[in-house]
């Protein structure tokens, strides 16, 4: 039996340094520039706070740095501002008044621009149209959108009458939409009569008429015309959003709201139980996306920026809203899925429009790879300078695809570990100054303190493999869970009194990188060798016939638990005899014969959350043979369990 808490059994050790060319113009650019700032960021958090918060605009600068009440934190005490101004106004005030802000690439081919300043006017329009429906300071707005213009321009105008924002991502069902709400008790919603997906419509209107019903908090719905399907308007209730802008002034004062002033509810993408609405307050999260965006993407004013994200997620609202726009940059913005109309769809973007940023997930990555290369190839994508990567462990094979076949092996890498509830990236490489590692998110952004810790709240030693903490607050971590102060204290702060837990099993290497190695909850304990499943997971995409796979344990009279692989091939492979024997061979060969799955089983696809996760607790039953137990409504193709089952019987 191992006394750890979890094992490493990675084998990766390659590493790319940031290319000369990049880091003599990055904005920093060698280790030890990072190293200072991080090492002031931590031996004088307030010091370094209070001089990084200059780069707002404030209308009263605040008086304090932090009150840490633990765990409850205020940042930027005594301070006024406001978000939509900050992302907007202090922009038109300059030369980049008529830069483009967003870009925007309907599904259906279409291209939309909109400059800082067309977008003032549009977030002003619809901040008065929203206080002419009796929206006031303080209020929760639903927005249940596709990825159209208006959505961001919604989230704009919240932020700006101080309105608080909940995002439910389009592809969530009426059920979903109707809980998030009442949890929220909001007053309104913001939706669309239809958003494209795929080259079809999903009648997001209907959900919202479903949901309605069982919303008694809900007054007003506005609707954007998008697909042009057929929607009933409930007179009194439904407001087409052309008319209320049509009607409403492009000038509107931005009220200088409080630092601590709610700014948006985003309920987490979890895998199990009833969602969470983490709470996010304005001048923190505006602080940590603004810059973060800064210095994790080096972005620079000539640059175009895309995150392929959806405005559901957290990173939507840090990585395409709040973070670029407060930055000034010109955001790609794209509505449809990545085969419509066929997979070279991102890479004719990317050429299209010069793209020269582009992050992206590794589920996309993955899918990108079992499609295969020639995609990529027929395209022009020497305008990116920079990629990333966010939401899960980056299998080490896919990042060298993603380094190879996208970044024609010259751009740099970041890996960005974080989480709804961190608001903003907390681990990163920064481009121009700390080497990359396949699979490591590598090192702490500035401010941020997380430490690998064993059960017994020890730290765990080099490449130990335990639990990862953030011991420190830092300015955009949530506040607390909406209306749920017990939950937010314990299910974050109760492991670790004092220390937010962040639910993932990491380890340190010897040159202090972090290595995320998934859900504490998905480790998997085999004959004594506690394992964290996404090693294992890389060790099958290693495989040169294999795209995607997910590993979960089931019980074993002999082993104590077992694993089972489900394995999805690249699309010139066919699935074998003699290539499950294979892969289980390599997975002997490359990690231990302890860790050799009990069963290999070949699926077209594995089920994930909407998010792109991997949802190994129904793995973990279609593994056992049974019903899929619990919430299934995160589940992104429902007829993929079917699909799972049906291969059992094969
Ligand atoms: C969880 C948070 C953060 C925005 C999107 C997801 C996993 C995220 C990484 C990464 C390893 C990662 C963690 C984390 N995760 N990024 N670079 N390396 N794991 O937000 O839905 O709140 O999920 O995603 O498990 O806890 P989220």
């Amino acid at each position: 039996m191992t006394s750890h808490t979890i094992e490493s059994v990675s084998q990766e050790h390659r590493v790319f340094p940031p290319p000369e060319a990049f880091a003599s113009q990055a904005s920093i650019g060698s280790r030890e520039a990072y190293a200072a700032l991080y090492e002031r960021s931590i031996e004088d958090p307030e010091g370094f706070w209070r001089e990084q918060a200059q780069s707002l605009r404030w209308s009263t600068p605040p008086a304090r740095v932090l009150e840490w009440h633990p765990p409850f934190a205020k940042w930027f005490g005594g301070g006024k501002l406001n978000l939509a101004d900050n992302c907007l106004d202090r922009h038109v005030a300059s030369w980049r008044a008529n830069k483009a802000a967003i870009i925007w690439e309907g599904e259906p081919g279409e291209v939309r621009v909109f400059t800082y300043r067309e977008l003032l006017r549009e977030v002003c329009r619809f901040a008065n149209a929203l206080e002419s429906l009796g929206v006031r300071s303080g209020d929760r707005v639903g927005i249940y959108m596709g990825m159209v213009p208006e959505a961001a321009i919604a989230m704009l105008a919240c932020a700006r009458i101080g309105a608080i924002h909940s995002v439910v991502f389009g592809g969530f069902a009426a059920e979903a939409v109707r809980d998030r709400m009442n949890d929220a008790q909001a007053k309104c919603i913001v939706t669309q009569d239809g958003a494209y997906r795929r080259g079809s419509v999903v009648p997001l209107k209907l959900q919202v008429d479903k949901a309605v019903e069982q919303c008694p908090s809900v007054k007003h719905v506005v609707v954007v015309k998008r697909t042009h399907n057929e929607i009933e308007m409930k007179p009194g209730r439904d407001q087409l959003w052309s008319d209320l802008v049509e009607k409403a002034s492009a000038v509107h004062v931005a009220p200088a709201l409080d630092s601590e002033h709610p700014l948006f509810i985003l309920y987490t993408s979890g895998t199990t139980g009833k969602p969470k609405g983490v709470m996010h307050t304005t001048a923190g999260y505006l602080l940590g996306a603004y810059l973060t965006t800064k210095y994790v993407f080096d972005l620079r004013d000539e640059d175009v920026y895309w995150c392929t994200a959806d405005i559901g997620w957290v990173t939507g609202h840090s990585y395409i809203v709040y973070g670029p726009l407060s930055n000034g940059a010109t955001v790609m913005m794209y509505e449809g899925a990545p085969n419509q109309p066929d997979p070279s769809r991102f890479w004719q973007i990317i050429e299209r429009h010069g793209v020269s940023i582009f992050y992206t997930a590794p589920t996309a990555i993955r899918t990108f790879v079992k499609w295969g290369e020639e995609f990529p190839n027929k395209h022009d994508l020497s305008s990116l300078r920079l990629m990333g990567s966010v939401g899960e462990p980056i299998n080490p094979e896919a990042w060298m695809w993603y380094r190879k076949v996208i970044g024609g092996d010259r751009c740099p890498i970041v890996d960005t570990y974080w989480q709804t509830e961190t608001g903003s990236i907390v681990m990163t490489p920064l481009p121009g100054a700390i080497p990359s590692k396949p699979g490591s998110c590598s090192l702490p952004f500035f401010g941020i303190s997380p430490k690998v810790l064993r059960e017994d709240g020890s730290e765990a030693g080099v490449n130990e493999g335990g639990l990862l903490v953030i011991d420190k607050p830092w300015p955009s971590m949530l506040r607390t869970v909406w209306g749920d102060d017990e939950r937010y204290k314990t299910q974050y702060f109760s492991r670790f009194p004092g220390k937010y837990f962040t639910g993932d099993g990491a380890r340190k290497d010897e040159d202090g990188f972090f290595w995320v190695m998934g859900r504490i909850d998905d480790v998997v304990n085999v004959s004594g060798h506690r394992l964290g499943t996404a090693e294992i997971e890389s060790a099958l995409v290693a495989h040169p016939s294999v795209a995607e796979a997910a590993v979960v344990g089931i019980p074993d009279e002999l082993t104590g638990q077992a694993l089972v692989a489900f394995v999805t091939l690249k699309s010139h492979d066919k699935p074998s005899k003699p290539l499950n024997a294979a892969l289980m061979e390599h997975v002997a060969n490359e990690i231990g014969k302890f860790a050799r799955p009990k069963e290999i089983r070949f699926a077209d696809a594995v089920p994930k959350t909407r998010s792109g996760k991997i949802m190994r607790r129904l793995l973990r039953d279609v593994a056992q043979g049974k019903e899929a137990t619990g919430d299934v409504t995160t589940l992104e193709d429902i007829g993929v369990l079917a699909r799972l089952r049906e291969h059992e019987e094969e």
